[in-house]
């Protein structure tokens, strides 16, 4: 892994020796505009959008960037080592995609397209429940390929059931629970252009082949789809869980289970006492409670909880090399990446996402070597102000 990902600047400047310039900003926080300017205002103000007036996705970015880093000097880091272990896994890098649903609104490829990208680069790809492409064909695109599994936790027990032997029958090898979206939020960009995909029975692909979904119908999906869509919107969440709930999840699925969503220490503690395996400190990228907790400045607290206990994984906000090396600083193993690989996708497909995870991996490889860190292990609280 010598300088591995920092080599994608050499890749870049000698390509441009041919005239060659990247397709791309290789400023990952330039893509939102970029998407704003190309794609469709009803999907890209869904993937930009976020909860009410949009101050959590704000203080989300806040609170990476008041945070500095400290670089030492005359530590060789030549040969740097990005690797890190992850629920009983080595990853190549700190990384995984973050489960996006309704991938096809951005790009036909959709999430095959995400996931063949990840799977090139040994990034675990995270497969939301509402996807718009099927789970096992998204695992078929992916070969034997790190991939995990998100469950949107609704209220009919034989779906969810369904879902969990379905992923382990695919090879999805952690379960991801978000516990953050029991009910969608107030979102002002989505609601003025009264713009919902799933009512077109669009990210609905695995509720539409699953048997036990099925099985509640009077009709096949296509004979009567505007029931399929009343039947997903019915059983899609459920706010009455409480935490010995878990429980049922913990028998239906034998491997890793990480719950997404959590922003206070007690929380963690409450998930460790569970018998969870991690956390994913995140506040769904400022799309659910508007005036939340900016998510970097609850990793601390969590992390200080629970670190010896659980996997602490942390997404919302991250854009650039550096805010994963402030993550993991705060006590992050391993970062999810969200909108920057969905504006890759949608505005160059399967290399649109290539180029994200290259580039945000080239700025973290060099990020780490111009600090003073050969490995992810001595970045911590210190390497901080
Ligand atoms: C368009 C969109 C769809 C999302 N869909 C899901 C989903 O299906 N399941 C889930 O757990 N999180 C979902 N998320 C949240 C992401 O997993 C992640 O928490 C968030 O994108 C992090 O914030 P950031 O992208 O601003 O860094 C979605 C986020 C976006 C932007």
């Amino acid at each position: 892994m010598v300088g591995q990902w920092a080599d994608f600047q050499y890749e870049i400047y000698l390509n441009g020796m041919t005239g060659a310039v990247p397709r791309l900003p290789t400023d990952l926080t330039r893509l939102e505009e970029l998407a704003e300017h190309r794609l469709g205002p009803g999907p890209v103000g869904y993937v930009a959008g976020s909860a009410g007036d949009g101050s959590t996705a704000r203080a989300n970015r806040a609170a990476l960037e008041r945070r500095r880093i400290v670089p030492r000097m005359l530590r060789d880091v030549r040969e740097r080592d990005l690797s890190t272990e992850v629920l009983g896994r080595t990853l190549p890098a700190p990384l995984a995609l973050a489960p996006v649903g309704v991938l096809s609104i951005m790009h036909p490829e959709a999430e095959s397209g995400a996931a063949r990208a990840a799977a090139a680069r040994g990034v675990p790809y995270i497969l939301s429940s509402a996807s718009s492409t099927p789970l096992e064909e998204v695992a078929e695109a992916m070969g034997d390929a790190e991939r995990w599994f998100q469950l949107y936790w609704g209220s009919d027990r034989e779906v969810t059931a369904s879902f969990l032997a379905r992923a382990k029958a695919s090879g999805y090898s952690v379960l991801v629970v978000t516990l953050d979206t029991p009910l969608l939020s107030w979102r002002p960009r989505d609601l003025d252009r009264a713009y919902l995909p799933f009512l077109h029975g669009v990210g609905t692909a695995n509720y539409f082949t699953d048997p036990a979904f099925q099985a509640g119908l009077a009709k096949p999906v296509h004979e009567d789809p505007n029931a399929a869509v009343l039947r997903f919107l019915a059983l899609f969440g459920d706010a009455g869980h409480t935490w010995p709930d878990l429980e049922f999840l913990r028998e239906h699925w034998d491997g890793p289970i990480v719950l997404k969503g959590i922003l206070h220490p007690d929380d963690a503690r409450l998930a460790a006492d569970a018998g969870m395996d991690g956390v994913v400190v995140s506040n769904h990228g400022g799309r659910q409670v508007a005036g939340s907790v900016a998510a970097a400045d609850a990793l601390p607290r969590v992390a200080e909880a629970v670190g010896d206990r659980l996997t602490v994984l942390f997404d919302s906000g991250i854009r650039t090399g550096d805010d994963m090396f402030k993550a993991l600083a705060l006590g992050a193993r391993t970062v999810l990446l969200g909108r920057p690989y969905v504006y890759g996708l949608g505005l160059d497909g399967q290399a649109g996402v290539d180029h994200v995870i290259r580039s945000l991996l080239a700025e973290l490889d060099l990020t780490m070597a111009l600090s003073g860190h050969a490995s992810v292990a001595t970045v911590g609280p210190d390497s901080l102000t």
